[in-house]
C-alpha cells in the first residue's frame, strides 16, 4: 500500500531568523514519525541551514521549484544538481502559483518533471482547477490537460517516481478547502488517467497529495479517504505544532487504513 507523504511548502516565507526555529521544532517533534513520509520545502536561501538542521533526521528536504537544465547562461534560475548537493530530495513542478503569477508552461512543466527524474529528484507534479474552471464544469478537462502534459513522454519507470498533487486554486490560501468527497472524485479520476497513460499497476503505487487550506482541523477526514495519499500544506506548515500535528493524523488515517 501507499505510504503517506506529507509536504509543507514554505512558499516565499522564511528568513533565515524564520526558518531556523520552524525547522527545529519541526525535527524535534517528529523524531518518530510513524507510517508517514514528511517533507519539508523552504525558500532557496533557507535550503543550506534547513538541511543542516534536518540532517539525520526522518524529515526530507525538498524544494519549490527548478530549471530542467543541469547549468548555463539562466539568471536567476536553479538547476537541479544544485538542489542534489544541498541534499534535495523532492522538488514541486507546476505549482499554481507559478502557473498563474509567472505564466509557467505545461510544457515548461513537463521539462522539470523529466529533469528532477534524471538528477534522481522526486518531482511533485502539481495540478488544479481554478474557481471558474469548477463553476464552468472544466474541473476534469483541466487536471487532465495537466496530468497529460505534465508527464508527456515518461516512461513506466520514469512515472513511477512521480508524486502528484492536486491542488484547486479556489482552495489554496482560502480557508475553503475542497471536502473530502470532491479531492477524492479527482483524485480517483487522475489515478485512472495514469493507468491510462502507464499502467495498473503504476497508478496502484502513485501517490496523489491533496493540498489547499489542508489544517490539523480538517486533516484528518479529508486523509481518510482511500484515494487521498497525503497533503501539500502551505500556511499551516509554517507553525510547527500545526504542521506535526497534521503529520500525526496522516499516520493515524494510514494506520487505521491498514497501509505500510
Ligand atoms: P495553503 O495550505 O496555504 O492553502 O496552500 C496550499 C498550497 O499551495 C501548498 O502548495
Amino acid at each position: 500500500m501507499r505510504t503517506p507523504l506529507v509536504i509543507g511548502n514554505w512558499k516565499m516565507n522564511g528568513t533565515l531568523a524564520e526558518a531556523r526555529p520552524l525547522a527545529s521544532g519541526i525535527r524535534d517533534g517528529l523524531k518518530r514519525p510513524g507510517r508517514v513520509e514528511v517533507v519539508v520545502c523552504p525558500p532557496f536561501t533557507a535550503l543550506p541551514a534547513v538541511g543542516e538542521i534536518l540532517a539525520g533526521s526522518p524529515i526530507a528536504l525538498g524544494a519549490q521549484n527548478s530549471h530542467h537544465e543541469a547549468s548555463g547562461a539562466h539568471t536567476g534560475e536553479i538547476a537541479p544538481p544544485m538542489l542534489v548537493e544541498l541534499g534535495c530530495r523532492f522538488v514541486l513542478c507546476g505549482h499554481s502559483e507559478r502557473r498563474h503569477e509567472l505564466g509557467e508552461t505545461d510544457e515548461q512543466i513537463n521539462r522539470k518533471v523529466a529533469a528532477a527524474i534524471r538528477h534522481g529528484l522526486t518531482p511533485v507534479l502539481c495540478m488544479g482547477e481554478t474557481g471558474e474552471e469548477r463553476r464552468q464544469g472544466l474541473t476534469f478537462t483541466t487536471v487532465e490537460g495537466q496530468l497529460r502534459a505534465g508527464l508527456a513522454g515518461l516512461d513506466g519507470g520514469s512515472l513511477a517516481k512521480c508524486v502528484l498533487a492536486y491542488e484547486p486554486v479556489w482552495a489554496i490560501g482560502t480557508g475553503v478547502n475542497a471536502t473530502p468527497a470532491q479531492a477524492a472524485e479527482v483524485h480517483g479520476y487522475l489515478r485512472g488517467l495514469v493507468s491510462e497513460v502507464g499502467s495498473k499497476e503504476i497508478a496502484q503505487g502513485v501517490r496523489i497529495l491533496y493540498g489547499g487550506s489542508v489544517k490539523a482541523d480538517n486533516a484528518d477526514v479529508l486523509l481518510a479517504e482511500q484515494e487521498i495519499d497525503g497533503a501539500l500544506v502551505g500556511g499551516a506548515s509554517l507553525n510547527a505544532p500545526g504542521f506535526i500535528a497534521i503529520v500525526r493524523k496522516a499516520a493515524r488515517g494510514a494506520a487505521a487504513r491498514g497501509d505500510s
